[in-house]
Order: C-alpha cells, then sequence, then structure tokens
C-alpha cells in the first residue's frame, strides 16, 4: 500500500515572530507513519514543525508549516497514495492580516481578527475514489457523537476519536486511548495503549479494509538449521513476536517512582520474581513453584486484545469474559496446537483459581499494583475515588493463596488510611 500520512500542527502567522498553533508534539502521526513502514508499505510523512522534524528511516518527509502548506502538499500526493491518515491537528484559523514586520507594543494590536483555514479534509473529498481516508477527531465532550458528525461531514471511512481531556491520552504524551468510529457505525473502543500499538492497530485496521496484507521486512525464516521443516519453529517465532504487544498494554497503575504507567510485560515479570522469593508465604507448603512461574507469565496475554480491565471498573467487567475468550481463541491459535493447548490451559487455571498454584499467583497478582498503589501515595486511588472498602473486597481472595500476605497487604491498607492516601 502506499500510505499518506499527516503529523504535528500547523502555525497560522500574525507577524513575522508571532503565530497561532497548538500543543500536537506529532508523536501520534510519526508512530502511523513508523507502523506503516514497519509493516511493509510506501509512506509519505507530511509534517507540520514538530520538535525531532526527523523522518522515520525509509519514509519520505515533507516538511510544512501552515495549514494552506499542509493542503499544497497533501493534493499534490493524493493521486500516489491508496490511504491517508490524517493525525495532523491543522489549525482551524489564521489571523485574517499578516504583518510583514514584527508587531511593536506601540502598535496596541487591540484585537485580533482572524479567518477560517481550508478545510483539507472537505477540500479534497471530491478526489476519494476508492482510497481510505482516515481522519482524526481531537474532542473534549461529547466524543463519540462528534466524531461522528466529522466523519460523515467530511466523508470519511473511519475516524479515529481521541478524547484529548485526559492526561494520558492525546496531545504530546506517548499513550493514547481511542475509539475507532468506521462508517458503517460501528465504534471499537481500544484500551489505553502506546501510540505505537494504536498506530499499529490502525494500519492493520486499513489493511483489512482494503483486503491487503502486512508484508513487514523481516519476516522469521523458514526452513532453519534443525528446524522442523512442518512451520512449527516459525508459528512459535510468530506467537513470540505477538506477545511483544503485551509491552504496549498499559495498566492503571504507575511505577512505584510514579514516572509512567506499568505496562503488562512489567506486570508479568514483577509477579514471576514475587514467586521466587515469596513462596515460603504460600498457604501450600508444597507449591509447584515453576507452575506459579507459567501462570503468572502468561495471565495477561489475553490483555494484547482484550486490554487492562481496571479491576474497579464496574461496567468493564460485564464484557471482560467475552473480551478475554475471544482474545484467547485468537492469541493461541497463534502456536502449534500442542502447544497452544498448553498455554490456553495455563491461562484458564490461573482465571479458575481452583488449585493452590493458581490460588497463589493470584495472590500475587494482588499484592503487587497494591504495592504500586502504597508507594505512589495513593494517586490512582484518588483519581478513581476507591476507598479502603473496596480495596478489601477487591483484594480479600489473597486470603486463599497466602494467609501471611493477605495480613501484610491489611496492614497496607490500614496504613494508606492513617496516612490519608486512602479513603477510610
Ligand atoms: O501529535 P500528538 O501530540 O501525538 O497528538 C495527537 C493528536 C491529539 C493531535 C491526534 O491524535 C489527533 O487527534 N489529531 C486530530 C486533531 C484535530 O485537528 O482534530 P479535529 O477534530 O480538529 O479535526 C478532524 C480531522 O479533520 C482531523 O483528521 C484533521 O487532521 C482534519 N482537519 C482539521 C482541520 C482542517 N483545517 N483540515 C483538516 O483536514
Amino acid at each position: 500500500m502506499r500510505v499518506l500520512v499527516t503529523a504535528g500542527p500547523t502555525r497560522e502567522f500574525i507577524d513575522p515572530v508571532r503565530f497561532i498553533s497548538n500543543r500536537s508534539s506529532g508523536k501520534m502521526g510519526y508512530a502511523v507513519a513508523r507502523a506503516a513502514r514497519d509493516r511493509g508499505h510506501e509512506v509519505v510523512l507530511i509534517s507540520g514543525p514538530v520538535a525531532a522534524r526527523q523522518p522515520p528511516h525509509g519514509v519520505r518527509l515533507v516538511p510544512v508549516v501552515t495549514a494552506a502548506e499542509m493542503l499544497a502538499a497533501v493534493e499534490s500526493n493524493l493521486d500516489w497514495c491508496d490511504a491517508l491518515l490524517m493525525s495532523a491537528a491543522v489549525a482551524d484559523w489564521r489571523p485574517a492580516d499578516l504583518s510583514d514586520r514584527k508587531l511593536k507594543k506601540a502598535d496596541r494590536l487591540a484585537e485580533l481578527r482572524l479567518e477560517p483555514t481550508a478545510d483539507i479534509l472537505l477540500t479534497i473529498a471530491p478526489r476519494k475514489g476508492s482510497r481510505t481516508f482516515v481522519g482524526f477527531a481531537a474532542e473534549t465532550h461529547n466524543l463519540l457523537s462528534e466524531a461522528r458528525r466529522k466523519l460523515d461531514r467530511k466523508g470519511l471511512d473511519a475516524i479515529v476519536a481521541n478524547d484529548v481531556s485526559r492526561s494520558d491520552a492525546g496531545f504530546d504524551v506517548e499513550t493514547n486511548q481511542v475509539v475507532l468510529v468506521t462508517k458503517d457505525g460501528l465504534a471499537q473502543e481500544w484500551p489505553l495503549m502506546s501510540k505505537a500499538a494504536v498506530a499499529e492497530r490502525l494500519v492493520a485496521w486499513v489493511e483489512t479494509s482494503r483486503g491487503v496484507t502486512a508484508s513487514p521486512g523481516k519476516p522469521v525464516p523458514a526452513g532453519l538449521d534443525g528446524a522442523p521443516a512442518d512451520g512449527r519453529l516459525t508459528r512459535q517465532m510468530d506467537f513470540i513476536r505477538e506477545i511483544d504487544k503485551l509491552k504496549c498494554v498499559f495498566r492503571r497503575t504507575l511505577l512505584m517512582d510514579g514516572s509512567r504507567y506499568e505496562n503488562d510485560a512489567e506486570h508479568s515479570w514483577h509477579l514471576a520474581v514475587m514467586a521466587v522469593l515469596l513462596k515460603e508465604y504460600a498457604n501450600e507448603p508444597n507449591l509447584d513453584l515453576e507452575q506459579v512461574i507459567k501462570l503468572v507469565l502468561v495471565h495477561d496475554l489475553v490483555e494484547i486484545d482484550a486490554g487492562d480491565t481496571y479491576c474497579y471498573d464496574v461496567a468493564g467487567h460485564l464484557d471482560k469474559a467475552a473480551r478475554e475468550q475471544a482474545a484467547a481463541d485468537r492469541i493461541f491459535a497463534l502456536l502449534p496446537g500442542d502447544q497452544g493447548a498448553v498455554i490456553r490451559r495455563l491461562w484458564e487455571e490461573f482465571e479458575e483459581r481452583e488449585t493452590p498454584e493458581a490460588r497463589f499467583a493470584a495472590a500475587l497478582d494482588r499484592v503487587q499494583p497494591l504495592l504500586h498503589n502504597y508507594f505512589t501515595g495513593g494517586q490512582i486511588w484518588a483519581k478513581h475515588g476507591i476507598g479502603s472498602e473496596q480495596v478489601r473486597e477487591r483484594n480479600q481472595h489473597v486470603e486463599d493463596g497466602s494467609r501471611a500476605l493477605w495480613n501484610y497487604a491489611e496492614s497496607l491498607i490500614r496504613e494508606a488510611v492513617k496516612q490519608g492516601f486512602l479513603k477510610p
């Protein structure tokens, strides 16, 4: 596919040194360009002024500054492309009068007269033909209705609805949480992910909608020395590559230094280390440690598709099981049949919590976020208005795997209340 991507803000000048613009960093658009390139497509990236306007290797960069320049660049690359992904935050207005010299305070500019810029998507709509056009909608209110309105008005195939009032999504952050609204009226809510992961899913959606397959640059070679010729190793490598995505599924837990959200792969690794260290506190004296480690390594893999459901999110839990079953069907089927069945069984054992190993693994899965919440001063509890009774109720089953760890968790909860960062 030939993919045209726009990124970053535009600048609309008042005089040679002053302009109107917005907070777009270009991170989302550059991530889309990288994802399209990594999936084997030709990419042209039209970028407004952003801090590091370095084109991703292999991508042709067209630098622009104003909305008018961006329109001209889109128009001249339109015939070439099969798909246009418009993630740029194009300024909607520009000063009606541009001073060719720097205005002085003494000029006493009483008011700034603005005029609308051309709407790029609307302008090029008549030339769409069979191309796929995807817009982005940056909204602070009425996310879905506004996104649908823009999708219809601009004649798009899909629009990425972006709630930019969130601190972990939208402008100038590494993560994004979006809803993909398609022209058939469907809305897919995607979990909080890195912008790279959002971009990859988006490009995959474009491929599917156009009936195109990705052809990434470095496929796993078939028939390596010593590898069986039945494709077994290729399927195992495909799975290993797929689960790399777990590193882009973000949890609602801050790292203990509070610097950013933790991802699912980091969480799973932490549980594995805890299992090794804390085995002596399991209720079951003859615990199979290797089995516990396998359970915790596998337990969140389905979140690659299903996303992380925040443990106090009541609505999210209503369809969690269905989302995770569908994810399990897809992800574990990537492996050769015998291994897929074993890994799926591990995931089911963890979910069922019927074996001592699963109960201990589940205890660790609850204690670890408790530690994170405690050591970050309860920021996430406060953000979601969580109180100590909810925390106790949600974590009670720690006791089934380890009474000692439950006592420890209880003392953390009491201390958090005492310190004032968990509501009594
Ligand atoms: O760059 P980042 O810091 O990573 O932030 C990413 C982002 C928040 C900028 C991005 O995810 C996003 O939401 N981009 C769209 C921002 C925007 O301008 O939205 P809008 O709702 O105003 O516009 C709707 C669509 O029309 C967009 O695809 C936009 O590119 C397009 N548009 C807007 C104005 C205009 N004059 N011409 C256009 O074509």
